[in-house]
């Protein structure tokens, strides 16, 4: 898909509640795909007005970054793959209590860039850490559901039951996993009508905020698997969120539509939800053989700076994997190098998330 271009954008956007005069939000006029992205009109909260501009990283590193890490007389820090020194990260002791949930959404309207296996592998490694944790599958496609070993044309009940029917209450429709503390909220086809028929409804950006509220006390973390696009569905999930997480794969145009996306939230920000804020960015399918995959990357930490996490997701054949058996890397492979990486970025979710 030519993703400048989204269908189905213009008509969720043009929607969205605007203050006087109501007139429908303009889009940024599509780029041809040659041209850099473009800067949105203002950078959202947290990010430099010049995100969008990318130029060639400096090296920032200072000399005692850069010594040995276990030169007995030199400094703590060794260099991570972002090129930053990278922190030792708590680890995250067991809550004292359950709730109230921070919620946090996995989002890129690019497709296959991670989303559904960062949802699945943070979440099944915040569980560990005895945190209850609800995945809510929230793309037509179902993949966090079968990536959990369940398959949604069998499903009797899905979110979009709760989005549509009153009636209906999420413990109906939320089912345990295979994982400790770990519960799913699944989805399937279904899902696709709810994207046409939440455009009748009242409040219509809320309607997945509505069906989280009575639940919210009842988990730690919801992370929200969203669809590949910025339609009404991902707009509802934003909504719901107190922190988004991008999910970037290490490749030659994974900035581009990323002004969009940023615009996106700083539209939801604006009108729907001041307390959403970008948790991280986050490095996936990471080959640090290639200088490719590190200029990429470089250029990320340029762009957003802090806002990376340290933490980058490497390419390895153990993802593909894990949906083929329906399980968590955790689980799957507990000491590969890849359950350690989502258990890294569990850690840093966790320490930026104020009540982690
Ligand atoms: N770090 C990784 N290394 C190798 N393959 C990966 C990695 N992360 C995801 N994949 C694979 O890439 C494909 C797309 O990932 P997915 O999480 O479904 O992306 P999205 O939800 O953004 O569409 C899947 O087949 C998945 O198994
Ligand atoms: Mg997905």
């Amino acid at each position: 898909m030519n993703e400048s271009t989204f269908p189905g954008t213009e008509h969720v956007m043009g929607h969205l509640p605007v203050p006087e005069p109501a007139q429908p939000i303009s889009m940024p006029p599509t780029t041809p795909p040659s041209s850099p992205p473009r800067p949105a009109p203002t950078a959202p909260r947290g990010l430099p007005d010049n995100y969008a501009e990318m130029p060639k990283p400096t090296a920032k590193l200072t000399a005692e970054d850069l010594a040995p890490v276990n030169d007995p007389n030199g400094p703590r820090h060794k260099i991570g793959p972002t090129g930053r020194p990278q922190p030792d990260l708590p680890v995250p002791q067991p809550p004292t209590k359950t709730g109230p949930a921070q919620v946090i959404a996995m989002c890129n309207q690019k497709g296959g860039v991670g989303k559904t296996t960062t949802t699945i592998n943070l979440g099944a490694a915040i569980a560990e850490t005895g945190r209850k944790v609800l995945l809510i599958d929230f793309d037509p496609q179902g993949s966090a559901s079968i990536g959990l070993g369940v398959q949604p044309h069998d499903l009797e009940l899905s979110v979009y039951n709760l989005l549509m029917q009153r009636d209906i209450t999420p413990d109906e429709v939320i089912q345990p996993t295979r994982v400790e503390n770990l519960d799913l909220m699944p989805a399937n086809i279904d899902l696709s009508a709810a994207e046409v028929q939440l455009v009748q409804e009242v409040a219509r950006e809320y309607t997945l905020q509505r069906v989280l509220d009575p639940i919210i006390p009842l988990y730690d973390v919801i992370l929200i698997d969203c669809a590949p696009s910025l339609g009404l569905l991902t707009v509802n999930a934003l909504t719901a969120s107190n922190g988004i997480v991008v999910p970037l794969e290490c490749e030659f145009f994974a900035l581009r539509g990323l002004a969009m996306l940023t615009d996106t939230i700083a539209k939801v920000q604006d009108r729907l939800n001041p307390k959403l804020e970008i948790v991280g960015i986050l490095g996936t399918m990471f080959d640090g053989r290639t200088t490719h995959a590190r200029e990429v990357l470089d250029r990320v930490v340029q762009a957003f700076d802090e806002r990376v996490f340290h933490t980058v997701i490497r390419r390895t054949v153990k993802f593909p994997e894990t949906t083929v058996v329906g399980e968590p890397i955790t689980t799957y492979a507990p000491s590969s190098q890849a359950a350690t990486q989502y258990r890294d970025l569990a850690k840093e979710v966790l320490a930026r998330c104020p009540a982690g």
